[in-house]
């Protein structure tokens, strides 16, 4: 099984190469010596991350090529949008027709739009969306694995499962052996090109023992790794790029100073977007975002959520629901809906068409067995699949009954790959640039 297809090198510029996927060119930083013009290589989220032999790139171009042009043609055919059905002359019209120009949305019209309820108005913002991410992503889709490697947390997020209001929760770290060697067959075994490792705020693992575990991964397979362990500071981030990893998952999980600071008591917004920051300079991609219909915030707060994350100009987009976990302060909060959610992707869609990957989050799978669908049809081009081995998973319980919890990773993939191919898409990252 592969996640990627192999691309062409083009031509090299310093250290930007073009790659040409059946004719179509994209751009990929390189990081590889000795790469030239006629190569083959697999790039992911704007890297390039292998060098491959001619001859297995094309075994496996010869495979994908008939798929990759049947597959357009149902993605082409899905996205469409009929300029006729959009109804004339309604406030919605006009801002349907500014979001295909591209041209900004004032934060009244994306309120607007986030106010939407009846049937055949949202189906429009969703297909508009949908449009724009076929217009400039074609129908690629990035399939990212994510390794929870410990769910020990000092810190006292009032929404999460696993922060330190959890004292029921059984607490487990990985070894250094046990995260390589998931990496390794995630990458060897299941073809997985791009791996996030995520934990909670664990003061038992320093930032060296994390450098060792990335450069060890690094050094056995071609990957790009996200870290995602919460705010390690500039230090850390250093550290951990010198290591190999190229991405960073972390949300800023409100926009609004007041209410983060209500939900994370002695700590700061300002501090997390410094942190954020940091890791952009230091050449990290960025996923980040934040929960939505949290206890207190408001439409004019997401407004806020998706602004700052465009401005963020993050490489992927991760928006959530808030799902209630039983001993939090949060506890007793209610979960928005799915369409709230299915809004908030297509408007972030909308906002960035171009750059930003968006992904459907684990959270949003949760809330319904067809989110995953619908949110790929309403702007997303994302998904993740859960590589955490199984006797782990389930202590990893940001909040209950996560979707794909028992799941045997085979299977993730299986379905993931079904339904992929059911709507078009391909399992593939052509690069961000
Ligand atoms: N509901 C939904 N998402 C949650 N997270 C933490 N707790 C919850 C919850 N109760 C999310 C946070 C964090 C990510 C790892 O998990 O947004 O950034």
């Amino acid at each position: 099984m592969c996640y990627a297809i192999p691309g062409k090198v083009e031509s090299i510029e310093n250290n930007v190469v073009t790659v040409s996927y059946f004719g179509e060119i994209k751009k990929a930083r390189n990081e590889l010596e000795e790469l030239l013009p006629g190569d083959y290589i697999y790039a992911q989220g704007g890297f390039v991350i292998e060098k491959i032999d001619a001859r297995r790139a094309q075994e496996v171009l010869s495979l994908w090529k008939e798929m990759f042009f049947s597959l357009q043609e149902v993605d082409v055919r899905l996205s469409h949008l009929d300029i006729a059905e959009i109804p004339r002359n309604s406030q919605l019209s006009v801002i349907v027709d500014k979001a295909l120009e591209e041209r900004d949305l004032a934060n009244e019209e994306l309120g607007y739009l986030l106010n939407l309820s009846e049937e055949s108005h949202l189906e429009l913002l969703f297909k508009t969306a949908n449009f724009l991410r076929q217009k400039y992503h074609k129908n690629s889709c990035c399939v990212h694995g994510i390794i929870e490697i410990s769910n020990y947390c000092h810190r006292n997020c009032s929404y999460c499962g696993i922060s330190n209001h959890v004292s029921a929760l059984y607490r487990y770290r990985m070894t250094k052996e046990e995260i390589v060697t998931t990496a390794v067959e995630a990458v060897q075994e299941h073809g997985f090109k791009a791996l996030v490792l995520q934990s909670g705020e664990d003061r038992g693992r320093d930032v060296d023992e994390l450098a060792a575990v990335i450069k060890e991964i690094k050094n056995k397979v071609p990957v790009l790794l996200f870290i995602s362990f919460g705010e390690i500071g500039e230090s850390g981030l250093k550290k951990l790029y010198a290591a190999g990893a190229r991405g960073l998952l972390l949300r800023f999980e409100t926009s609004n100073p007041l209410l983060y600071a209500r939900l994370h008591p002695a700590y700061s917004l300002d501090a997390r977007l410094a942190e954020l920051r940091m890791a952009q300079a230091l050449g990290y991609l960025l996923i980040t975002g934040s929960l939505i219909g949290l206890p207190g915030q408001t439409k004019d707060d997401i407004v806020g959520d998706l602004r700052l994350a465009a401005k963020l100009s993050a490489d992927m987009f991760s928006f959530g629901p808030f799902l209630p976990s039983p001993h939090t302060p949060l506890r007793d909060g209610s979960v928005p809906s799915l369409q709230e959610l299915l809004k908030v992707l297509s408007l972030a869609r909308i906002l960035d068409p171009q750059h930003g990957n968006v992904v459907v989050t684990t959270a949003l799978e949760t809330m319904d067995k067809e989110a995953r669908r619908e949110g790929l049809l309403a702007g997303a081009n994302s998904v993740m699949v859960n590589v955490t081995p199984l006797r782990y998973r389930k202590f990893y319980e940001l909040y209950p009954s996560r979707a794909h919890v028992n799941e045997e990773l085979e299977w993730q993939i299986q379905e993931t790959v079904h339904l992929l191919k059911s709507i078009g898409r391909a399992p593939i990252d052509m690069g961000t640039q």
